[in-house]
């Protein structure tokens, strides 16, 4: 009622495992030590009216709407149910005389000044106040006087504007801002009838979850921009899916009404994102209504200034056909590479795989592009899930600002740290939204991690002077998890695109040699980049994963055909068109001139190849240099399923139809095998996800009822593990032993009543408990298919072995850092969350929002090369030069120059970091001069 569609509640105080039972309306009820009466009685089937209450913030106690009888050594009182913890034989009563009493008085206060301007609010017909009102309400109200007005609407960010009569002083939003996000920027302001909620003169609120503090308050006065009168919430179809917008992968309910998405709210998946999602997300479905979407196929045009110019599916797909093969025919199927995927459903990655590597018999395949990690590493590393993240022992982020790239994420481990005592050991170039909060913060050169992450491993001395007693806390923290590494899960992304992506594979392979039992979970940020790489959409790679030389018979048997070397990845791709080895390049919702770290390369690649089709949803710097464009559906227009960063399959549902002629990918890709005299072997998305259950060794086990069984509704973790089981939260149920492994036929996973949204545990040893009360359950499973071993499924397309999944350790090149020259500076360029990308630049509300870049150093830094604060500078690199204003920032440490990634410098949105790193390069130094 208060939150429609945060379903699980989360009690803040220590929830023990010892049951209590209480007399509950006259009724017996079984809670649990700690629980607060307000959840305990909401499991129990029984809804004490709330407004300040919130399952994942702490009580405040602040609006008295839960006011219940609560029997006492002095009789029977008045308690809030969201701030008293259940006891034993407590008897508590929520319907007597007294509780409606309390609640008439409570709602008619609330009501004095409310403005009950509910046919034109964006909260009328969702309200719990409107709705609490109606329930437990008094039916009229004995004040007669005016009301308050205030100016309205207050914009308090960008996205968020305050009705101030409307709001009701639960203080969520507040609470949501210190507690959740850790960014106070909203308070409470002025006392009695005047208090508001403010923001700080000097502190706009900019919080990358703003939207949060709409979806949660429960009455109309906080609204987003983008939704504000867009709408009534009668109007509105609901889905529920997963944003794709990053790799964390919210759950998410998608809102449209006539067939234009309106709205998405969080949905509470316990395991990901516990009901918040980052503005990126919440807002980012603007993009898809936007006039920069492709609606219909285009194709340069011949003697009319190469023009593209619209076609038919017909003639694009033919004439895309026709130019590939003869580019084959004439120079082999290397001769064509593919570029990106992570924008595709795990089902159209699959499609793109199969065309790429068996129809049309190339490699050269790479859905990340340089920016990322190797993907035989990614896949290879023992993966951690978010939950295991966050109860780990003591985590090591070897990445960039996770709240840049992953928004959840970072919220996840600042909670896991601020409420639980997570130790987390940074290893970065420059501070980061975590480092407040962390145990240790090792800031370290491009370059450097390897030589900081050897260091860690023996628990040697520092290997530099400026770390002092941040050393000791590193080494300090590192002693929670075991000396094999157990209890230690290693975060590990890109903090750099200056930096070479071998660098961070050279310190993450030293942690995983000195600590075999550590976790890894990787911060990659694309949306779908993990199961881009699960479906083989990476060089060496077939879907499953599993290499091309292991999985060779297998796929063979299951495809017919593959490739018969190694191809190239992303750099060597469009190192090859640029020097003419390959001829062909399709971009597959990738724009490699925005988003490739060495821009002079990319440029030279789409100059020089002969042949350029672009498969995408959006125009984009790369699809101006295409000879084909073939328009895509996007997010929220299809289904299928997309797999997050540990490995979480969780489904997409599609609410709305795309836009003019735009084709799902996979039905692009069929339509092309087709033409090249092939069959993909599947008509529709369900087809393919069979054949990706049957063909893909990581995948087995994963069936479509699997995936759509209820108890499935935070996702699958593949590959299925015999010794990873998921236990339901109520414990105190009569509890069954389960061991799946001396239990033959344990099929996958199994529910019994309603859904649970509960944590992964590991099984101790051979066997375990899960608890189960026929509600609230258990379970667990896995089956004899998931498992690694060589065996053969029964639905699998042929006899050859299973082949084994990639494994660590994988083979990882030792980088040669140059040493550094007093005169240069070590780039640094991450990325931000509101960038110069086609999403973020499709997207009104978003695209105000991003920042201008310059050149941020160290003030000591910049005194001595002679460079003004706010002046012009030109930076300088091997590969090229940029001129930007210097900015002193004395939190960016000695020896580094920080130009941000993807946002342009100057007016030139072809301007960039992107124009000074050089591909293949460990690092890029810069020199700086006054412009
Ligand atoms: Fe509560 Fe909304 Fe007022 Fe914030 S604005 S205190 S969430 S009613
Ligand atoms: Fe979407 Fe990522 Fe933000 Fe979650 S963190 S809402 S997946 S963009
Ligand atoms: Fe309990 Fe507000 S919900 S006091």
């Amino acid at each position: 009622m208060s939150d429609p569609v945060a379903t699980s509640h989360h009690a803040t105080a220590p929830i023990g495992d010892a049951p209590v039972t209480l007399m509950l309306d006259g009724v017996e009820v079984t809670a649990r030590t700690g629980e607060f009466l307000i959840a305990a009685a909401e499991r129990a089937g029984v809804f004490i009216p709330r407004f300040c209450y919130h399952p994942r913030m702490k009580p405040v106690g602040m609006c008295r709407m839960c006011l219940v009888e609560v029997s006492g050594p002095r009789g029977a009182t008045l308690q809030p149910a969201c701030y008293v913890p259940v006891t034993d034989a407590m008897v508590v009563d929520t319907t007597s005389e007294k509780v409606k009493k309390a609640q008439d008085g409570v709602l008619e206060f609330l009501l004095v000044n409310h403005p009950l301007d509910c046919p034109v609010c964006d909260k009328g017909g969702e309200c719990p106040l409107q709705d609490q009102t109606l329930a437990y309400g008094p039916g009229e109200s004995r004040f007669v006087e005016e009301k308050r007005h205030w100016a309205k609407p207050m914009p308090i960010s960008d996205l968020v504007l305050l009705d101030r009569e409307r709001c009701i002083q639960c203080g969520r939003c507040t609470r949501f801002a210190a507690e959740i996000a850790g960014e106070a920027q909203i308070d409470f302001v002025g006392r009695g009838d005047q208090i508001e909620v403010g923001i700080f003169a000097e502190h706009p609120f900019s919080s990358y979850f703003s939207g949060n503090t709409v979806q949660i308050c429960p009455v109309g006065a906080l609204t987003a921009s983008p939704y504000r009168f867009t709408a009534r919430p009668w109007d509105l179809e609901q889905v529920e899916s997963t944003c794709t917008t990053c790799a964390v992968g919210c759950r998410v309910a998608v809102q449209s009404s006539s067939n234009r998405l309106t709205r998405l709210l969080g949905v509470d998946s316990e395991l990901v994102n516990q009901s918040w999602l980052c503005d990126k997300g919440r807002f980012g479905y603007e993009a898809g209504n936007s006039d920069e979407r492709l609606t219909q196929p285009m194709i340069r045009g011949t003697g009319r200034d190469d023009v593209l110019e619209p076609t038919s599916w017909t003639r694009a797909l033919s004439t895309v056909a026709e130019r590939l093969t003869a580019i084959r025919s004439a120079k082999g199927p290397g001769a064509i590479g593919v570029l990106g995927g992570a924008r595709l459903s795990n089902e159209d990655a699959y499609a793109w795989a199969k065309l790429a590597k068996s129809v049309i018999g190339t490699d050269s395949v790479d859905a990340q592009l340089g920016d990322g990690l190797p993907a035989e590493l990614v896949l290879a590393l023992p993966r951690a899930t978010i939950e295991e993240t966050c109860s780990a022992k003591v985590v090591v982020v070897l990445a960039g600002d996770l709240r840049e790239e992953l928004p959840v994420l970072h919220l996840r481990l600042r909670l896991a740290a601020v409420d639980d005592g997570l130790p987390i050991v940074e290893i970065t170039p420059c501070p980061t939204a975590l480092t407040p909060d962390a145990a240790a913060t090792l800031h370290c050169r491009p370059g450097a991690s390897p030589d900081v992450a050897s260091a860690l491993v023996s628990g040697g001395a520092s290997p530099d002077d400026s770390y002092g007693e941040t050393w000791n806390a590193a080494l300090a923290a590192l002693a929670n998890a075991g000396d094999d590494g157990e209890g230690l899960v290693i975060v590990v992304g890109r903090a750099s695109l200056a930096e070479h992506q071998g660098v961070v594979a050279q310190a993450a392979a030293t942690f995983a040699a000195a600590w075999p039992k550590a976790r890894f979970l990787p911060a990659l940020r694309r949306g779908n980049v993990m199961g881009a790489l699960d479906m083989g959409l990476a060089p060496g790679l077939l879907p499953g994963r599993v290499t091309l030389d292991e999985g060779r018979d297998w796929f063979e048997a299951a495809w017919g055909t593959v490739p018969a070397e190694r191809g190239r990845d992303a750099v060597g791709i469009l190192a090859a068109l640029a020097d003419g080895t390959m001829d062909a390049l399709i971009l597959v919702g990738s724009d490699p001139l925005s988003d490739f770290p060495d821009r002079a390369l990319a440029a030279a690649a789409l100059q020089q190849a002969g042949f350029v089709v672009a498969v995408d949803a959006f125009t984009s710097p790369s699809t101006e240099h295409a000879d084909v464009v073939l328009p895509a559906v996007t997010a929220h227009e299809r289904g299928g399923t997309t797999t997050n960063i540990e490995g979480r399959v969780t489904r997409l549902g599609q609410k709305i139809l795309a836009p003019g002629q735009a084709w799902p990918d996979w039905m692009i890709a069929a339509e092309l095998a087709e033409l090249f005299g092939a069959d993909l072997g599947a008509n529709s998305v369900g087809e393919l996800w069979d054949a990706i259950e049957q063909v893909a060794p990581s995948h087995a086990g994963v069936t479509r009822s699997v995936l759509e069984s209820p108890s499935a509704s935070d996702g699958v973790v593949v590959p299925l593990v015999a010794s990873r089981v998921r236990i339901g939260r109520n414990r105190d149920a009569e509890l069954q032993a389960i061991d799946p492994i001396a239990t033959p036929g344990i099929e996958a996973i199994e529910l019994q009543g309603a859904p649970i949204r509960s944590g992964f545990a590991q099984a101790s040893g051979d066997r375990f408990s899960a608890a189960g009360n026929g509600e609230d359950v258990l379970v667990a499973v896995a089956s004899a298919a998931a498992s690694t071993s060589a065996t053969s499924p029964t639905s699998a397309p042929s006899a050859a072995a299973r082949p084994a999944l990639i494994s660590w350790p994988v083979v990882v090149s030792e980088m040669h850092v140059p040493p550094a020259d007093s005169y240069s500076l070590r780039l640094v360029s991450g990325r931000r969350l509101y960038d110069d990308g086609v999403v973020v630049q499709a997207c009104e509300s978003l695209a105000a929002l991003v920042p201008t870049t310059g050149l941020r150093s160290n003030p000591y830094d910049l005194d001595r090369l002679g460079i003004s604060t706010g002046g012009r500078v030109r930076v300088k690199s091997a590969r090229g030069a940029l001129v930007l204003e210097a900015i002193a920032d004395p939190v960016v440490p000695r020896g580094v120059a920080v130009v941000d990634f993807n946002l342009a410098a100057g007016d030139d949105a072809l301007s960039g970091a992107a124009d000074l790193v050089a591909a293949g390069e460990p690092v890029t130094d810069v020199r700086l001069e006054t412009a």
